[in-house]
């Protein structure tokens, strides 16, 4: 008997297999899909429906560290890679789980990549991917802003750890960037899709051109911009995400996600060589579930962020504050994002204030959460609650003075994840309250 009915996308569970006998490919369906590729919104509702064991509308989660089987010449058989979870035989969770292992489905659908895996950080992601591709004596040259954590693995952590040497560089030039290749010993090109904190935004198709003509693999770190851009159809080869931040949505968990080439996810799960099988940044099943039921939303959610934060900037703007956000079309990569971006889902839901100080900076944020209950002093993004921080003395203080003024993070950026709780007026008129109040105390005059 068949384990699964398939009809268009829909898989119905029949009788759940114990010792499945007979090749089942599931994962195929993806790379089938890539061809048709439209946008993320379409490409998670065409891919495979998970139900659950008793036909619930939800997936069953796998919670178990460890599979059994029925004969005991199969475990052998899993071990030498012969069978394999593309034909539903899984061995021990810190490999293959099927529950993080669909979720994984429903991150590849999203950035259009053959596969995808997940890990239990954006960091753990991030860290395994580049020591997957790149080894002792090898070089990576990646943008010179980036989240401040990843900045400090390129920038001291790899280096002391795995002889592996980082060139930051303003990828806004494409001619630097291509330079600082050193063809044969740079593996690997690395940039953020849209910048932490100063939201400056790659071009995707060109650096991948230039990093693909010396062979060097490029990972995008997409965490900003998810549904916004898709940088695996614009050229990358691997998109990391810290979904802790939009793809949550909740600011209720730390989790990651490693999107690529079906190569690649087998390669990080290698009994012998691969970073997520032997550092064992694993994702927990009941984690995966809960995150694979907010997928399906995050597109909406998303396209209100970024609603809300371009009339914010908007407006900022108009009342004579210093605004940074890509949406505005005096922003110097406004045009380049347009043409690079997903139709309907705007302009990212970050933007950032440069208050020039960070007693200015610290001022205000002291008053949008204490005063007049805009947003929450907080790290982190993609929470339905608008989240600021001050970066410089945050989420990028790995950098020294030299390297965030070349990021160019002022010491006053305040960075804000705008939520979308409560009505846009109602936030707005408390945002407004706020710099009234500072106009008081004579920390700022209106245009
Ligand atoms: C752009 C970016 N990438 C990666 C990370 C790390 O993710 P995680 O906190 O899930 O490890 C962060 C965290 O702030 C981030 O902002």
């Amino acid at each position: 008997m068949a384990d699964t009915i398939q009809n268009n996308n829909v898989v119905t569970p029949t009788k759940k297999r114990i010792c499945p006998k007979e090749s089942s490919p599931n994962d195929d369906f993806i790379v089938k899909k890539l061809a048709t590729w439209e946008d993320p919104v379409s490409a998670l509702a065409n891919a495979r429906h998970e139900f659950g064991e008793h036909g619930g509308v939800n997936m069953s989660i796998e919670a178990s560290a460890t599979f059994t089987v029925m004969e005991p010449e199969t475990l052998s058989r899993m071990f030498t890679g012969e069978l394999g979870p593309d034909r539903d035989f899984f061995i021990y969770s810190r490999h293959f789980n099927p529950t993080v292992l669909n979720l994984g489905r429903q991150m590849a659908a999203l950035e259009g990549t053959e596969a995808a895996y997940c890990t239990s950080s954006g960091m753990s992601a991030i860290s395994s991917v580049l020591m997957q591709l790149v080894s002792s004596g090898d070089h990576i040259v990646a943008s010179h802003t980036l989240y401040g954590g990843t900045h400090a693995l390129l920038a001291h952590f790899l280096p002391r750890s795995s002889n592996i040497a980082t060139t930051f560089v303003d990828i806004r030039d494409l001619g630097k960037t291509k330079e600082a290749i050193m063809e044969g010993r740079t593996k690997v090109l690395y940039f953020e899709s849209m910048s932490n904190p100063t939201l400056t935004v790659a071009d995707i198709p060109g650096l991948s051109r230039i990093a693909h003509e010396k062979g060097v693999t490029v990972v995008v770190d997409n965490t900003f911009a998810p549904m916004v851009v898709s940088p695996a159809r614009l050229g990358a080869d691997v998109v990391v995400h810290s979904i802790s931040k939009y793809i949550s949505g909740g600011a209720d968990i730390i989790a990651g996600a490693v999107c690529g080439p079906t190569s690649l996810v087998n390669s990080l799960m290698d009994l012998h060589q691969g970073a997520f099988m032997l550092l064992g940044p694993t994702m927990n099943a009941k984690v995966a579930f809960e995150l694979s039921e907010r997928i399906p939303h995050l597109g909406l959610r998303v396209k209100e962020h970024c609603h809300r934060a371009l009339v914010y900037a908007q407006r900022m703007k108009k009342l004579g504050l210093k605004v940074i956000y890509p949406g505005l079309e005096d922003h110097p990569d406004h045009y380049l994002l347009k043409s690079i971006s997903n139709k309907e889902y705007g302009y990212g839901g970050m933007l950032c204030l440069d208050m020039e100080t960070e007693a200015r900076a610290n001022k205000l944020m002291d008053v949008l959460q204490n005063q007049t209950q805009f947003g929450l002093m907080a790290v982190s993004l993609g929470y339905y609650e608008t989240l600021m921080s001050c970066s410089g003395n945050s989420t990028s203080s790995e950098l020294n003075q030299d390297e965030k003024a070349t990021a160019g993070i002022s010491p006053g950026l305040v960075r804000m994840s705008i939520g979308y709780n409560g009505t846009l007026e109602q936030r707005w008129a408390q945002f407004e309250k706020a710099l009234s109040k500072l106009q008081d105390s004579g920390l700022f005059s209106k245009k």
